[in-house]
């Protein structure tokens, strides 16, 4: 499918989701991310050609600036509502991919980008991105999901700080306070996500699905429950191939060969 506000390319078992809106810094318009959503799909379609995507934005500027503010000015509370919608939607099926997902944030990383960004199941940086909730700027509050993402990355205090104060945080504090979990240099940025997704992919894929959707899935229970949901979820990898050859391969000590069975 031939996609207007993003670019969607897959090469040896990765695919990059770029958001193309690079003279309005990427920002979110609804049209974007209906796209969005249509990408993903394609990725859920395609899981044997696709073992990890890698989501970023186009150009050296910006990731994504947010939602797209001339779309919204003019909206209504039941525009707004379906906007957002439209966001949780595209958003919650990154989460929902069994895929790996690594967002690879190449600039200005604020509001619904920073909202995309934490749907993501990690965070690589550049070395000169910036991130914020800028909402409150605006007379708004974080709307894709802001509120909850943010504040399950950070803690409820450095999120009602971005939150509240609306400014902008560098790549080290995003580092430190857990937003990002690699930083590198501008150039290094695509090479270091990518570097990410082959260790991965050298893994038992079916584990790495499961061990994604058991950590996002019990993260909101209570401990007792999310164990009880670890240890199903858990005792069913051994129903796969992949479990039977790992274990195989370790004591015959060579590399697995993984069938993702
Ligand atoms: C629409 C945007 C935009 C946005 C940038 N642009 N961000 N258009 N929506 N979010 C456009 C600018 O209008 C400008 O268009 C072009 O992109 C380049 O941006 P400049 O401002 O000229 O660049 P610069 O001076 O370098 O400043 C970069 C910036 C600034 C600091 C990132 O653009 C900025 O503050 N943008 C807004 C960030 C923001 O508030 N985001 C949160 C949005 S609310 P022209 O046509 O002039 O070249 C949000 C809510 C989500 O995300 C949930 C709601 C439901």
């Amino acid at each position: 499918k031939d996609f207007k506000n993003v670019l969607l390319e897959a090469e040896d078992g990765i695919a990059t989701l770029t958001i193309n809106r690079p003279k309005s810094l990427n920002a979110l318009n609804s049209d974007t991310l209906t796209e969005i959503g249509e990408a993903l799909d394609v990725v859920k379609n395609n899981e044997d050609a696709v073992k990890v995507l890698i989501i970023t934005g186009s150009g050296e500027k910006a990731f994504v600036a947010g939602a797209d503010i001339s779309q919204m000015r003019d909206m209504n509370p039941i525009e707004a509502s379906e906007l957002s919608k439209l966001a949780h939607n595209s958003f919650g099926k990154i989460e929902d991919l069994k895929q790996f997902t690594i967002a690879a944030v190449n600039g200005y990383c604020l509001g619904g980008g920073l909202e995309l960004a934490s749907s993501c199941d990690i965070r690589v940086i550049s070395s000169k991105a910036k991130f914020g909730q800028p909402e409150v700027t605006l007379g708004i509050i974080p709307g894709f999901g802001g509120t909850q993402r943010l504040t399950r990355l950070v803690g409820r205090g450095k999120a009602k700080e971005m939150i509240a104060t609306g400014t902008m945080i560098d790549a080290k504090e995003a580092y430190r306070v857990g937003i990002a979990e690699e930083v590198a240099e501008p150039e290094e940025l695509i090479n270091k996500a990518t570097e990410i997704a082959k260790t991965i992919m050298k893994n038992g894929l079916i584990g790495v699905g499961m061990a994604k959707y058991v950590i996002d899935r019990a993260a909101d229970l209570p401990l007792d429950t999310a164990i009880d949901f670890e240890t199903q979820m858990w005792s069913q990898t051994f129903a796969t191939e992949d479990q039977t050859e790992g274990m195989t391969a370790f004591l015959e000590k060579r590399h697995a060969n993984f069938t993702n069975k």
